[in-house]
């Protein structure tokens, strides 16, 4: 991100030297200049981003040009309130900040429109011209709905649509319930804080209601730029498991996945690899770009901790090992005032370059620039997927109980987690991907499930892959109801058995599970930490594998596992902790061919990451990342290893040191 239009043209001069020194080779501009390109409605002055785009051109730097639509101006608000949004209290918020904007403002869409077609317009003859940023970062001031007379209309119509009739939305909403039955759909407005709350089919509604209503700006402003540049790609960034929107429809409208990776520093390294995964699954695998990141500090976080030398490196080689194909920062030049002063940026306020950041920024430019293209158009050769879900997310965070501790997308990259700790190339997928290609499917928590998704996976079992379902999981329909009959819903005959009745366990109460017999390293003699909800079976054709060891039902299964057609379909009625699970997925994926890419497909050390990526030409790179403050050694399989990085050669072992990455690929 390069925001010029805070700094005179000889700043600006000063900038295109840097960024040839710092091996930069695009800018991504003007990300928040409506107002300084169209101060009042009809107006432009475009003359000094034309200046920009000349200088940043003249010294070779490609340009991801931003619609600027993400800061509204004051003067738009001024003359049409109807951009200003509506919280959930029913309050109008005053003008301000940024991504302030009711996606269902007509003006908003008027104004923001004609800005993009006189950018388009102008801009699109630009050689240097490569993608298209659509607005910044959705919904990025969360909680970001909007609850204005125009998005409630919005809501009434989407409906209408979704229902086609009172009867229908009676039935999906439950409004036989407490007496909630509405006789016209003018009686409903949105989910208000101090309204309706009780009816949570209605609130997973509005969810699906707002995400589709900032998707629609999206490609409203997507148009405008295709029609004036169908070769330039078109995106917008995304922030990884943002609550409020359900990226699996956003996917479809991007030409390229992109998105903000801004860990905190002490988010485990897992956690950054899940957000990864889930933004390569968005479209079916493809390669994606990172599109921001901090280069030092976060100033929103709580501590501005810097990242110490080789963070970044190690950062950004973590995302190329996962798919991404750009390596971008939030920002280029500090800014002198506002909230994002002390933001972490390239070049700092002092301005020069033997500073620390701006020498491993111009190191990774020009090491990035050495691997050339050989990462490019790589594919991550899975066999496991883990499905992450939104509106699974959305209906589980309406609902009240099962327990508060119970977080879905923590569950999920918990899951997630235990594979990529046993180095096992996982996908993140959603909901509807084609399963087609896995031989091992894990559904955390699918609280929600669709009949034709569970279809979908028994099929899948049937034909020979392995289900391994977890605690609440088909527990209700796409309309937040309870399946007939009862858990698991639609996967009870895959799984073998009905869920009788679940415990919630507050977090000082202890459970435990034991196997009947080993399973892989697991052995019949320990008992295995659980916790968070305990599950009671009706065993059907499932066979017992563990038990618990606590409470009343000490000694009920806990754990099944059931044959079904060429496959098999485990089940976890309990949160199992980590050492287990990585043993476990160890072991269910063994029985496919399925281990890690390294020595007898043996587990990483603690703190290494490995991942492999295939690329169009064939040839497999190997990544591995010590994310340690230790050196590590990595067994390697049979065969010499050259690095990508280093031109170092390793046969047996390649060694790592702290913060450490090897880009291996085969001798030839
Ligand atoms: C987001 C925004 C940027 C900037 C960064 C700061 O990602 O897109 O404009 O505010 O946060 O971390
Ligand atoms: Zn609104």
């Amino acid at each position: 991100d390069y925001n010029p239009d805070q700094w005179s043209e000889a700043v600006q001069e000063e900038d295109a030297r840097l960024m040839k020194l710092a091996h930069w080779n695009i800018a991504t501009v003007p990300v928040f200049s409506w107002a300084h390109l169209n101060p009042a409605e009809g107006a432009y002055t475009f003359e000094w981003l034309d200046r920009v785009i000349e200088r940043l051109t003249r010294a070779g730097i490609d340009l991801c040009l931003c619609t600027a639509t993400a800061s509204t101006p004051a003067w738009v608000a001024q003359h049409y309130p109807d951009v200003l949004t509506v919280d959930e209290q029913g309050r109008q918020k005053p003008h301000g900040n940024r991504h302030a904007f009711c996606p269902n403002s007509p003006s908003f869409r008027r104004l923001g429109g004609a800005l993009v077609r006189e950018m388009a317009l102008r801009y699109r003859g630009q050689p240097r011209l490569k993608l298209w940023h659509v607005n910044n970062e959705y919904g990025g001031l969360w909680p970001n709905y909007c609850y204005c007379p125009r998005c409630a209309d919005g809501f009434r119509a989407f409906l209408e649509q979704r229902y086609g009739s009172l009867a229908r939305l009676n039935e999906a909403w439950s409004t036989a319930f407490w007496g909630h039955t509405y006789t016209s759909f003018t009686q409903i407005d949105p989910p208000f804080a101090h309204g309706e709350r009780s009816i949570q089919t209605m609130i997973l509604d509005f969810r699906r209601f707002q995400s589709a209503s900032y998707l629609a700006c999206f490609e409203h402003e997507a148009r405008i730029l295709r029609e004036a540049t169908p070769d330039v790609p078109v995106t917008t960034n995304l922030m990884g498991p943002f609550f409020a929107l359900n990226y699996h429809d956003w996917a479809q409208a991007l030409d390229v996945v992109a998105w903000d990776n801004y860990p905190r520093h002490d988010t485990p390294f897992t956690e950054v690899a899940f957000n990864h995964a889930l933004n390569r699954g968005l479209r079916g695998g493809e390669p994606f770009l990172v599109l921001e990141q901090s280069p030092s500090h976060q100033n929103w976080a709580d501590y501005c901790r810097l990242k110490p030398p080789g963070k970044l490196r190690l950062l950004s080689l973590q995302a190329i090992a996962h798919g991404a194909e750009s390596v971008m920062y939030f920002q280029w030049r500090k800014s002198q005032g506002g909230i994002e002063k002390f933001h972490g940026a390239v070049v700092e306020h002092h301005g020069r370059s033997d500073a620390r950041v701006f020498r491993e920024v111009s190191e990774l430019g020009q090491e990035l620039a050495a691997l050339g293209q050989r990462t490019l158009g790589a594919r991550t050769p899975a066999k496991v997927a883990v499905v992450f879900d939104w509106e699974c997310w959305w209906a589980q965070k309406a609902s009240s109980g099962p327990s508060r501790d119970l977080d879905y997308h923590a569950e999920v990259v918990h899951h997630f987690a235990a594979l990529h700790a046993a180095g096992i190339a996982t996908d993140v997928v959603g909901p509807h991907a084609d399963l087609a290609r896995y031989d091992v499917i894990v559904l955390p928590v699918a609280y929600l499930l669709r009949s034709a998704q569970a279809r979908a996976i028994v099929e899948r079992v049937r034909a020979g892959a392995t289900l391994v379902a977890t605690f609440w999981s088909g527990v209700v329909d796409e309309d937040d109801r309870v399946h007939e009959g009862g858990a698991p819903g639609p996967l009870r005959e895959v799984l073998g058995f009905t869920v009788e009745e679940f415990d919630a366990l507050p977090p000082e109460l202890e459970q435990g599970v034991r196997f009947a017999s080993p399973l892989g390293s697991l052995g019949a003699d320990v008992t295995h930490e659980a916790s968070l909800l305990c599950e009671r079976l009706w065993l059907a054709n499932a066979k017992p594998l563990a038990h618990y060891t606590q409470q009343f039902y000490a000694g009920d299964t806990a754990l099944t596992v059931n044959e079904y057609g060429k496959g098999k379909a485990y089940y976890l009625g309990t949160r199992l902790a980590q050492p287990t699970l990585l043993a476990f997925f160890a072991a269910i994926a063994a029985a496919h061919g399925i281990a890690s890419p390294l020595r007898d497909g043996a587990a990483p050390p603690a703190g290494v990451e490995v991942t492999k990526r295939v690329s169009p030409s064939g040839e497999a790179l190997l990544y591995l990342l010590n994310h340690g403050d230790v050196p590590q050694a990595v067994a390697l399989p049979a065969g010499v290893y050259v690095d990508a990085l280093s031109g170092e050669t390793f046969e047996g072992s390649a060694t790592l040191v702290p913060r450490g990455v090897r880009i291996l690929g085969a001798a030839s």
